[in-house]
Protein backbone atom coordinates (compact mmCIF):
# COMPACT_ATOMS: atom_id res chain seq x y z
CA UNK A 1 0.00 0.00 0.00
CA UNK A 2 1.46 3.57 -1.14
CA UNK A 3 1.78 5.85 2.14
CA UNK A 4 0.94 9.90 1.41
CA UNK A 5 1.68 12.48 3.33
CA UNK A 6 -1.23 15.57 3.19
CA UNK A 7 -0.33 18.62 5.29
CA UNK A 8 -3.55 20.35 5.78
CA UNK A 9 -5.61 17.11 5.78
CA UNK A 10 -8.35 18.45 7.73
CA UNK A 11 -10.19 20.26 5.50
CA UNK A 12 -10.90 21.70 2.47
CA UNK A 13 -8.79 20.33 -0.25
CA UNK A 14 -6.72 18.40 2.13
CA UNK A 15 -10.05 16.27 3.32
CA UNK A 16 -11.51 15.94 -0.52
CA UNK A 17 -7.46 14.02 -1.12
CA UNK A 18 -7.43 12.42 2.19
CA UNK A 19 -11.55 10.98 1.26
CA UNK A 20 -10.07 10.14 -2.38
CA UNK A 21 -6.89 8.16 -1.74
CA UNK A 22 -8.19 6.30 2.16
CA UNK A 23 -9.60 3.30 0.72
CA UNK A 24 -6.41 2.36 -1.31
CA UNK A 25 -3.45 4.25 0.42
CA UNK A 26 -2.15 4.69 3.81
CA UNK A 27 -2.32 8.16 4.69
CA UNK A 28 -0.83 10.64 6.95
CA UNK A 29 -2.62 13.57 7.72
CA UNK A 30 -1.14 16.95 9.24
CA UNK A 31 -2.79 20.02 10.80
CA UNK A 32 -3.08 22.09 13.81
CA UNK A 33 -6.72 20.36 14.69
CA UNK A 34 -8.31 16.90 13.67
CA UNK A 35 -10.72 16.63 11.36
CA UNK A 36 -13.70 14.62 12.41
CA UNK A 37 -13.32 12.13 9.71
CA UNK A 38 -12.07 8.66 10.40
CA UNK A 39 -10.78 5.62 8.44
CA UNK A 40 -8.29 2.96 9.69
CA UNK A 41 -5.97 4.02 7.09
CA UNK A 42 -6.03 7.28 8.18
CA UNK A 43 -3.08 8.45 10.99
CA UNK A 44 -3.88 11.96 11.74
CA UNK A 45 -1.76 14.02 13.52
CA UNK A 46 -1.52 17.72 15.53
CA UNK A 47 0.88 20.23 15.02
CA UNK A 48 1.71 23.28 13.48
CA UNK A 49 4.22 23.21 10.26
CA UNK A 50 5.77 26.91 11.13
CA UNK A 51 6.50 26.11 14.56
CA UNK A 52 6.52 22.11 15.68
CA UNK A 53 8.68 19.51 15.20
CA UNK A 54 7.60 16.64 12.66
CA UNK A 55 7.02 13.33 13.58
CA UNK A 56 8.98 10.39 11.88
CA UNK A 57 7.47 8.77 9.01
CA UNK A 58 9.48 5.45 7.78
CA UNK A 59 8.50 5.86 3.94
CA UNK A 60 6.47 7.85 1.89
CA UNK A 61 5.22 7.71 -1.95
CA UNK A 62 3.75 11.08 -2.15
CA UNK A 63 4.41 14.44 0.13
CA UNK A 64 1.31 17.06 -0.27
CA UNK A 65 1.57 20.38 1.09
CA UNK A 66 -1.92 22.35 1.06
CA UNK A 67 -1.98 24.85 3.54
CA UNK A 68 -2.32 28.18 2.19
CA UNK A 69 -4.01 31.54 3.04
CA UNK A 70 -6.24 34.18 1.47
CA UNK A 71 -5.05 37.94 2.62
CA UNK A 72 -6.46 40.24 -0.10
CA UNK A 73 -5.95 43.71 0.74
CA UNK A 74 -5.54 46.87 -1.35
CA UNK A 75 -1.33 47.03 -1.92
CA UNK A 76 -1.87 50.66 0.39
CA UNK A 77 -3.30 48.11 3.54
CA UNK A 78 -0.62 45.53 2.77
CA UNK A 79 2.39 45.48 5.59
CA UNK A 80 6.24 43.82 5.20
CA UNK A 81 4.49 41.09 8.08
CA UNK A 82 1.30 40.32 5.85
CA UNK A 83 4.09 39.43 2.95
CA UNK A 84 6.13 37.63 5.09
CA UNK A 85 3.11 35.88 6.64
CA UNK A 86 2.12 34.86 3.47
CA UNK A 87 5.23 33.77 2.66
CA UNK A 88 5.98 32.07 5.64
CA UNK A 89 2.69 29.61 5.28
CA UNK A 90 2.61 28.88 1.34
CA UNK A 91 6.11 28.65 0.48
CA UNK A 92 8.45 28.49 3.87
CA UNK A 93 6.16 25.51 5.29
CA UNK A 94 6.59 23.68 2.47
CA UNK A 95 9.97 23.45 2.09
CA UNK A 96 10.32 22.71 6.22
CA UNK A 97 8.12 19.87 5.20
CA UNK A 98 9.92 18.59 1.51
CA UNK A 99 13.44 18.97 3.71
CA UNK A 100 11.82 17.00 6.96
CA UNK A 101 10.11 13.84 4.71
CA UNK A 102 12.63 13.90 1.45
CA UNK A 103 14.80 11.42 2.36
CA UNK A 104 11.73 9.11 2.88
CA UNK A 105 10.07 9.47 -0.65
CA UNK A 106 10.56 6.08 -2.01
CA UNK A 107 13.16 6.16 -5.18
CA UNK A 108 10.69 3.85 -7.36
CA UNK A 109 9.84 6.05 -10.25
CA UNK A 110 6.16 6.33 -8.64
CA UNK A 111 7.07 9.20 -5.90
CA UNK A 112 5.67 12.82 -6.24
CA UNK A 113 5.45 16.31 -4.29
CA UNK A 114 2.62 17.92 -5.14
CA UNK A 115 2.35 21.55 -4.09
CA UNK A 116 -0.74 24.40 -4.41
CA UNK A 117 -0.44 27.71 -6.16
CA UNK A 118 -3.74 30.25 -7.52
CA UNK A 119 -5.16 31.52 -10.53
CA UNK A 120 -3.75 35.36 -9.26
CA UNK A 121 -0.79 34.09 -10.50
CA UNK A 122 -0.86 34.80 -13.84
CA UNK A 123 -4.33 36.49 -13.74
CA UNK A 124 -4.03 40.11 -12.29
CA UNK A 125 -6.33 41.30 -9.83
CA UNK A 126 -6.39 43.91 -7.14
CA UNK A 127 -5.94 42.93 -3.52
CA UNK A 128 -3.51 39.98 -4.32
CA UNK A 129 -0.22 41.54 -4.61
CA UNK A 130 0.91 39.17 -1.30
CA UNK A 131 -0.82 35.99 -1.92
CA UNK A 132 0.10 36.24 -5.48
CA UNK A 133 4.22 36.96 -4.84
CA UNK A 134 3.71 34.02 -1.83
CA UNK A 135 2.50 31.71 -4.64
CA UNK A 136 4.68 32.94 -7.48
CA UNK A 137 7.50 31.54 -5.33
CA UNK A 138 5.60 28.33 -4.91
CA UNK A 139 5.42 27.79 -8.55
CA UNK A 140 9.35 28.80 -8.47
CA UNK A 141 9.68 25.92 -6.09
CA UNK A 142 8.15 23.25 -7.68
CA UNK A 143 9.72 24.33 -10.77
CA UNK A 144 13.26 23.72 -9.79
CA UNK A 145 12.77 21.04 -7.27
CA UNK A 146 11.28 19.21 -10.37
CA UNK A 147 14.36 19.81 -11.86
CA UNK A 148 16.79 18.93 -9.23
CA UNK A 149 14.72 15.76 -8.20
CA UNK A 150 14.02 14.32 -12.11
CA UNK A 151 14.06 11.37 -12.93
CA UNK A 152 13.05 9.97 -9.43
CA UNK A 153 10.67 12.08 -7.75
CA UNK A 154 7.94 14.52 -9.45
CA UNK A 155 6.92 17.82 -8.65
CA UNK A 156 4.12 19.55 -9.61
CA UNK A 157 1.25 22.52 -8.57
CA UNK A 158 -2.17 22.53 -8.79
CA UNK A 159 -3.62 26.63 -9.82
CA UNK A 160 -7.15 26.31 -8.53
CA UNK A 161 -9.35 29.11 -8.94
CA UNK A 162 -11.72 29.85 -5.87
CA UNK A 163 -12.82 27.09 -4.46
CA UNK A 164 -15.61 26.66 -1.95
CA UNK A 165 -13.95 25.78 1.47
CA UNK A 166 -13.44 27.36 4.85
CA UNK A 167 -10.25 29.88 3.14
CA UNK A 168 -12.99 31.00 1.06
CA UNK A 169 -15.63 31.63 2.70
CA UNK A 170 -15.27 35.27 3.14
CA UNK A 171 -15.38 35.59 -0.80
CA UNK A 172 -18.10 33.06 -0.71
CA UNK A 173 -20.15 35.06 2.09
CA UNK A 174 -23.62 34.57 0.77
CA UNK A 175 -26.11 33.86 -2.09
CA UNK A 176 -25.32 36.86 -4.14
CA UNK A 177 -21.62 36.62 -4.15
CA UNK A 178 -21.54 33.08 -5.29
CA UNK A 179 -23.63 33.91 -7.83
CA UNK A 180 -21.36 37.55 -9.18
CA UNK A 181 -18.57 34.50 -8.40
CA UNK A 182 -19.38 31.85 -10.83
CA UNK A 183 -20.73 33.88 -13.21
CA UNK A 184 -17.01 35.60 -13.59
CA UNK A 185 -15.86 31.99 -14.81
CA UNK A 186 -16.48 30.46 -18.75
CA UNK A 187 -17.69 27.53 -16.93
CA UNK A 188 -19.89 29.64 -14.62
CA UNK A 189 -19.05 28.09 -11.77
CA UNK A 190 -16.42 28.30 -9.16
CA UNK A 191 -15.07 25.00 -7.66
CA UNK A 192 -15.97 22.26 -4.83
CA UNK A 193 -12.96 20.77 -2.99
CA UNK A 194 -13.52 17.43 -4.89
CA UNK A 195 -12.70 19.13 -8.36
CA UNK A 196 -8.89 19.52 -7.03
CA UNK A 197 -8.83 16.58 -4.98
CA UNK A 198 -9.55 14.80 -8.17
CA UNK A 199 -6.81 16.61 -10.59
CA UNK A 200 -4.37 15.84 -7.15
CA UNK A 201 -5.16 12.17 -7.42
CA UNK A 202 -4.42 12.02 -10.79
CA UNK A 203 -1.11 13.80 -10.25
CA UNK A 204 0.33 11.62 -7.74
CA UNK A 205 -1.19 8.79 -9.46
CA UNK A 206 1.23 6.20 -11.95
CA UNK A 207 -1.50 7.60 -14.78
CA UNK A 208 0.63 11.30 -14.37
CA UNK A 209 3.98 9.09 -14.69
CA UNK A 210 5.26 11.62 -17.69
CA UNK A 211 4.17 15.10 -15.74
CA UNK A 212 6.58 17.17 -13.77
CA UNK A 213 7.53 20.44 -13.25
CA UNK A 214 3.90 21.57 -14.29
CA UNK A 215 1.73 24.08 -12.62
CA UNK A 216 -2.01 22.85 -13.66
CA UNK A 217 -4.38 25.14 -13.76
CA UNK A 218 -7.62 24.12 -12.71
CA UNK A 219 -9.60 27.44 -13.23
CA UNK A 220 -13.57 26.62 -14.68
CA UNK A 221 -11.50 29.10 -17.60
CA UNK A 222 -11.16 32.32 -15.83
CA UNK A 223 -7.52 32.73 -17.14
CA UNK A 224 -7.36 31.21 -20.85
CA UNK A 225 -10.74 32.23 -22.27
CA UNK A 226 -12.48 35.34 -22.39
CA UNK A 227 -15.79 35.13 -23.59
N1 LIG B 1 -9.96 27.80 -1.46
C1 LIG B 1 -9.61 28.54 -2.51
O1 LIG B 1 -10.44 29.31 -3.07
C2 LIG B 1 -8.23 28.45 -3.10
C3 LIG B 1 -7.95 29.14 -4.31
C4 LIG B 1 -6.67 29.10 -4.82
C5 LIG B 1 -5.68 28.39 -4.16
N2 LIG B 1 -5.97 27.72 -3.00
C6 LIG B 1 -4.88 27.03 -2.32
O2 LIG B 1 -5.22 25.65 -2.14
C7 LIG B 1 -4.65 25.18 -0.91
C8 LIG B 1 -5.72 24.51 -0.06
O3 LIG B 1 -6.71 25.49 0.22
P1 LIG B 1 -8.02 25.20 1.10
O4 LIG B 1 -9.04 26.18 0.63
O5 LIG B 1 -8.32 23.76 1.13
O6 LIG B 1 -7.50 25.68 2.56
P2 LIG B 1 -8.17 25.44 4.00
O7 LIG B 1 -9.60 25.10 3.89
O8 LIG B 1 -7.76 26.64 4.83
O9 LIG B 1 -7.37 24.15 4.54
C9 LIG B 1 -6.01 24.29 4.87
C10 LIG B 1 -5.51 23.08 5.60
O10 LIG B 1 -4.19 23.33 6.08
C11 LIG B 1 -4.13 23.20 7.51
N3 LIG B 1 -3.21 24.19 8.04
C12 LIG B 1 -3.27 25.52 7.91
N4 LIG B 1 -2.26 26.11 8.56
C13 LIG B 1 -1.54 25.10 9.12
C14 LIG B 1 -0.37 25.08 9.93
N5 LIG B 1 0.27 26.20 10.31
N6 LIG B 1 0.11 23.86 10.34
C15 LIG B 1 -0.54 22.70 9.99
N7 LIG B 1 -1.65 22.68 9.22
C16 LIG B 1 -2.13 23.87 8.79
C17 LIG B 1 -5.58 23.41 7.96
O11 LIG B 1 -5.90 22.76 9.19
P3 LIG B 1 -5.82 23.51 10.61
O12 LIG B 1 -6.49 24.85 10.45
O13 LIG B 1 -6.51 22.58 11.56
O14 LIG B 1 -4.36 23.64 10.89
C18 LIG B 1 -6.34 22.71 6.83
O15 LIG B 1 -6.33 21.33 7.03
C19 LIG B 1 -4.00 26.39 -0.25
O16 LIG B 1 -2.61 26.38 -0.50
C20 LIG B 1 -4.63 27.58 -0.93
O17 LIG B 1 -3.80 28.71 -0.96
C21 LIG B 1 -7.22 27.74 -2.45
Amino acid sequence: MRTILVVGGSKGIGLAIVKNEVEASSIVSISRHKSGFEHKNLRQIELDVLADDFPEIEKLNSIIYCPGSINLKPFSKLTEDDFMNDYRINVLGAIKIIKHYLPKLSLDNESSILLFSTVATVLGMPFHASIASAKAAVEGLTKSLAADLAPKIRVNAIAPTLTDTELASKILRNDKMKEAIADRHPLKKYLEPKNVADMASFLISEKASSITGQIIRVDCGIVSLKL
